[in-house]
Order: structure tokens, then sequence, then C-alpha cells
């Protein structure tokens, strides 16, 4: 009998394709949404590969109700997810799709520190509810960014092609990282600082450092409190970095200037009072979404399953 993978979601093209293609059994959940813990544990049956998504927990639970389960392929470079050590315990390798979603996720990010520092959405909204009167010189009135100094919390590679585009804005970069980027320093002039003055020379704070027990909670109330009252934040990271809660309210008491956010604490909810706020842009965790690459991470998470399940080392294996 051939292999079985259980996909979570319908997925972009190439889809199940190169799976079936490599003569492996597939079984996908149908609706565009979660599968329930139930629906997942049933799913696994008999199943060798688990090809997931960011909104499945994969944990020692799950894994020990899938006992011929070899490989989780996350189909995200985020892995917070998976209980990585678990699966490793129970054999079971553990990979995600780095690289492929570096530049989308990285321009995206500049989509939103662009539309948060110019109040492109309040524009927008102004325009079209007719409520525009005419050219004002008053009127929406945002940040400059070019001489402006961009802050990037986590300088992997996410972080490093954001901060390479921050060359076409002529803004000078800094960095906290938990190993200074010297290629990265010599190509741009980026300079590594300490977290405190991450927070206080930053005129736009960008986030790009992984969900763990250290960086949970990085941004909360007090270090909120020590950014510039025109500052600029911006997530597209994961949500937990920072405390939403205390992000509404130096939002709503204009202790910053705005916000820019794909990622949030317990998506898709909210915290309260976030979306009454006009000084934030808000969108629904699209970083990597664009055709080629979505593309593209389907064909490496396809990748890593075929290789693994045929007795070869995984593409793209998670290591820690
Ligand atoms: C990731 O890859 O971790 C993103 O959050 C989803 O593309």
């Amino acid at each position: 009998m051939s292999p079985a993978v259980y996909v979570s979601r319908p997925l972009p093209a190439p889809g199940t394709e190169p799976l079936r293609a490599a003569g492996l059994e597939v079984e996908q959940h149908a609706p565009d949404s979660p599968p329930t813990r139930d629906e997942l544990v049933a799913g696994l049956q008999g199943k060798q590969a688990l090809l997931c998504l960011l909104t499945e927990r994969v944990d020692a639970e799950l894994l020990d109700a899938a006992p011929e389960l070899r490989i989780v392929a996350n189909l995200a470079v985020g892995y917070d997810n998976v209980d990585v050590a678990a699966a490793h315990e129970r054999g079971v390798v553990v990979t995600n799709t780095p690289d492929v979603l570096t530049d989308a996720t990285a321009e995206l990010t500049w989509a939103l520190i662009l539309a948060a520092a110019r109040r492109v959405v309040e524009g927008d909204t102004l325009v079209r509810t007719g409520q525009w009167k005419g050219w004002s010189p008053t009127q929406l009135l945002g940040a400059s960014l070019s001489g402006k100094t961009l802050g990037i919390f986590g300088m992997g590679k996410i972080g490093a092609a954001v901060a390479r585009r921050a060359r076409g804005f002529a803004m000078p970069v800094i960095y906290t990282n938990r190993t200074r980027n010297v290629v990265l320093e010599e190509e741009i002039g980026a300079r590594a600082v300490s977290f405190d003055e991450l927070l206080e020379q930053s005129d736009v704070l960008t986030l790009h450092a992984p969900a763990t027990e250290q960086t949970r909670h990085a941004f909360d109330a007090a270090a909120l409190a020590r950014l510039r009252s025109s500052a600029v934040f911006v997530n597209t990271a994961r949500g937990p970095l920072v405390d939403e809660a205390a992000l509404v309210d130096a939002l709503r008491e204009r202790r910053i200037a705005a916000a820019g956010l794909d990622v949030f604490e317990r998506e898709p909810q909210l915290a309260p009072g976030l979306t009454e706020l006009e000084n934030v842009v808000l969108l629904p965790h699209v970083g990597s979404a664009t055709i080629d690459t979505r593309a593209a991470m389907v064909e490496l998470a396809c990748r890593n399953v075929i290789a693994v399940l045929g007795g070869h080392p995984p593409v793209t294996p998670v290591t820690r």
C-alpha cells in the first residue's frame, strides 16, 4: 500500500498534485477552515505524513494519536504551532517553508509601513464614503520616511530583506537580534543596538522574530511606553510578540502615532477596541499571500513529504 498524507486544508496551485504524482495517497480536509481536533485525529489515522498550516496545533497528544506519522510538513516558515521536541522524541521529522516567502513578507511589511505612516486607509475611507471636500493643507498629515530610522526586531532572512529595502527610502537601519548580522552591517550600514536603544531610537519599528517563550510579549506596556510618540509600529511576524491590549491603549492615547498589523495575538480574534482605532491598519495575516509565493510554499512542503516518505532527508528540516 502507498504511504498516505493528510492535508489539513485546500491548497492553492499546485495543490496536492505533486504528492499524487509521487504516488502518495492523499486525504484532504475540504472546507477552507481548520479541521477540529477530532477531525484532525481521525484524518491522521493510517497516515505517515501531515501537511498542515499554522492553525493546527501539533502537540504530544496529537502525535501520540497518530503513531504512524513520520513527517509534519508545516506550510509556513514559523512553526510555533508545532511541538518540535515532542515530534523529535517520537522520531517524527518537522519541516517548514523558509526562503520562498522572504521577499513577499518583506514587501507586505513595506506596504504596512507606508500605509500606516501615510494614513492610506484613512484616506481611502474618506474618498470612498464621499466625505472628501477637496484638497486641504491640513488634511491627513502623516510621517515622512526619508531620513528616519528604521528599527528591526529580529534580523533573520525576512528582517534582512526588509532592511535592504530601506535603502530605497533613505532610512538608516538599527536592529536587535540574538546574533549580529555582520554581512548586513557591511552591506547597508545597519547598526546593532540594545533593545532599549531600539525602542527609543526607532521612528519606524518592525518585528521579524519568531514566537518563542523568550519573545512572548517582548512588546508589553513598559516597552511600548519607551517608543517615540511619533513612532510607527509594524508587526508581520507573530501576534504573541506584542501585548495587543497594551498596544490598543498606546494607539488610543496617541502615545505612538500609528501601527500596521498583519498578525494578532489570538487570530482571528482581535483585542477589544482595535478595530475602533483610525491609526491602525489591519490585515488578515497575508504576509506570504502572493500567487507565486504560495505556489512555492506548497511545492516545498510537498517536496519535504515526498523526500521523507521516500526514505530521503527532508529538504528544509526544523532542527530544534
Ligand atoms: C509563516 O510562514 O510563518 C507565515 O506567517 C505564513 O506564511
